[in-house]
């Protein structure tokens, strides 16, 4: 295992000769791997394609001015979402460990506890995360089994807190718990290979469906029209940015630990560029169903409203209407959502599990029923309380994600050894010279806009803390 290293010239040296004798008595056990390419990139897609896309895309977009944002989306995608997920590639295959020994070896003792961080935020998103995701697979069920409610307001009431939504968010911690416990290839790699082609055919069948619906010009011209007037104050650069880490799950290590379990043949910018690109295209592909369907009906008032309005109440309430194809359609929607959910779980949950395996050498069934037991523990908190989901939502995005971006763009670019090395691996020639601009954009570009963010957002993590409180 420790052989591997070697191999990987970018290692700093001290460091793994260091981790020899601090692992010299740890039982040796080969480390998990991937299967094949396409398995970690699927991974890699599922843990990005989630809620955030199909979900939070949508009503941030409509919040931040429409087209005009999906354009700084895309900037900040390619300015902080890229370079840091490549940096978190460097650091993951560079050292092949999990995130707290990775830091460890990367950068010394002292980043131990940005791995820690990593382990606390994966706990925390998901806890409330599959509260979400219960009440995704409760909207599913409504579909396929008796239609969707009529009021959808108030049977959101009804579902989103209390028993039936801690019921629901056990049912899908135990599915993922589950698919984790079977292992990195048995597991997660066979999970997603077959779940996001389907999510894919599923979110274009319903944009193409869309697009039959007579509002969706309406629709469309709401999503696509830019007003560039919306898009010139920090709060809306710090939604673009810390949109985009969320959708690419960035800055918790989850990128980090996919990516110690893949081959060093394969290229870490392509990777990279892939699942961007497929992240992107599923988020922008939910704003192309998600707008006509609610311009068709008129429900343009109920999005932007709150952050749950757009999906959980229009959406359903939109199909209700439209009758037996709605229910068809909107069943579709939902499984698709839950799809996303769940591959976005798995990572979640993988992030803090890896841990376990590589830090107290504990099996990973084990640590997959532990973890998650916790944590389903934890989440029956916002399971029946919404604002501590919203404290717990904006605490995590607005602060800690920023924060483990911001040190990993610092480690990587300022004081790791030769992250080109590992980088540059089976990359052509020609696109050399990007890498460069790479490790620039990593040290200079990604630290300010980062600590812009931080600084805007600060205050809407403080605003939902104060609203867990009752201030
Ligand atoms: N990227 C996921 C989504 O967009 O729904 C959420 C997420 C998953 C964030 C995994 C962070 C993470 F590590």
């Amino acid at each position: 295992m420790n052989g591997d290293l070697h191999s990987g010239g970018a290692v700093d040296h001290a460091a793994v000769a260091n981790a020899h004798s601090e692992h010299a008595d740890a039982p040796e056990f080969a480390r998990e791997m991937w299967k094949t390419r396409l398995g970690f990139v699927l991974a890699a897609v599922g843990s990005a394609v989630g809620l955030g896309n199909m979900w939070r895309f949508p009503y941030i977009t409509a919040e931040y001015g429409g087209a005009a944002f999906v354009v700084l989306y895309i900037i900040m995608t390619l300015a902080v979402g890229i370079p840091v997920m490549l940096a978190e590639f460097t650091i993951g295959r560079g050292t092949r460990k999990s995130s707290i020994s990775a830091l460890r070896l990367a950068g010394g003792k002292g980043w131990v506890p940005l791995g820690f961080l990593f382990v606390l935020t994966g706990f925390l998103i998901l806890s409330y995360y599959s509260v979400i995701a219960g009440w995704v697979t409760r909207y599913a069920l409504a579909g396929i089994f008796g239609g969707f409610p009529e009021d959808t307001g108030a049977y959101f009431g009804l579902i989103a807190s209390g028993v039936p939504a801690m019921g629901f968010h056990l049912f899908v911690m135990a599915v993922t718990i589950a698919i984790v416990m079977g292992g990195v290839e048995k597991g997660i790699e066979r999970a997603s290979v077959i779940m996001i082609p389907a999510l894919f055919l599923i979110v274009l069948g319903l944009a193409i469906w869309a697009s039959t619906l007579s509002g969706s010009g309406a629709g469309y011209a709401f999503y696509l029209t830019p007003k560039f007037s919306e898009l010139l104050s920090g709060e809306t650069l710090a939604a673009a940015a810390s949109q985009a880490f969320f959708s690419l799950s960035l800055g918790m290590g989850a990128m980090l630990t996919f990516s110690s379990y893949l081959s060093r043949e394969e290229s870490l910018p392509r990777e990279a560029g892939v699942i961007a690109f497929s992240d992107f295209s599923v988020a922008f592909l939910a704003g192309l169903v998600v707008f006509p369907v609610i311009f068709a009906l008129g429900l343009q008032g109920a999005v932007g409203e709150s952050t749950l309005g757009a999906l959980f109440i229009a959406i359903p309430g939109a199909f209700n209407e439209m009758g037996g194809i709605g229910r068809v359609v909107g069943t579709f929607f939902f499984i698709a959502l839950f799809i996303g959910a769940i591959t976005s779980a798995i990572s979640l949950l993988e992030v803090v599990v890896s841990a376990m395996i590589d830090e107290w050498n504990m099996p990973r069934k084990k640590a997959a029923v532990i973890a998650g037991s916790l944590i389903a523990l934890l989440g029956l908190w916002p399971a029946s309380n919404l604002n501590a989901l919203g404290a717990l939502d904006a605490v995590t995005n607005y602060i800690f994600l920023p924060v483990g971006g911001l040190a990993m763009a610092i480690l990587v670019g300022w004081l790791y050894k030769n992250p080109l090395e590992e980088v540059s691996r089976s990359v052509s020639e020609r696109f050399q010279p990007l890498l460069k601009g790479w490790l620039w954009t990593l040290r200079v570009v990604v630290p300010i806009l980062l600590v812009v963010v931080l600084y805007s957002a600060l205050g809407e993590a403080v605003d939902a803390v104060k609203a867990l409180f009752g201030g």
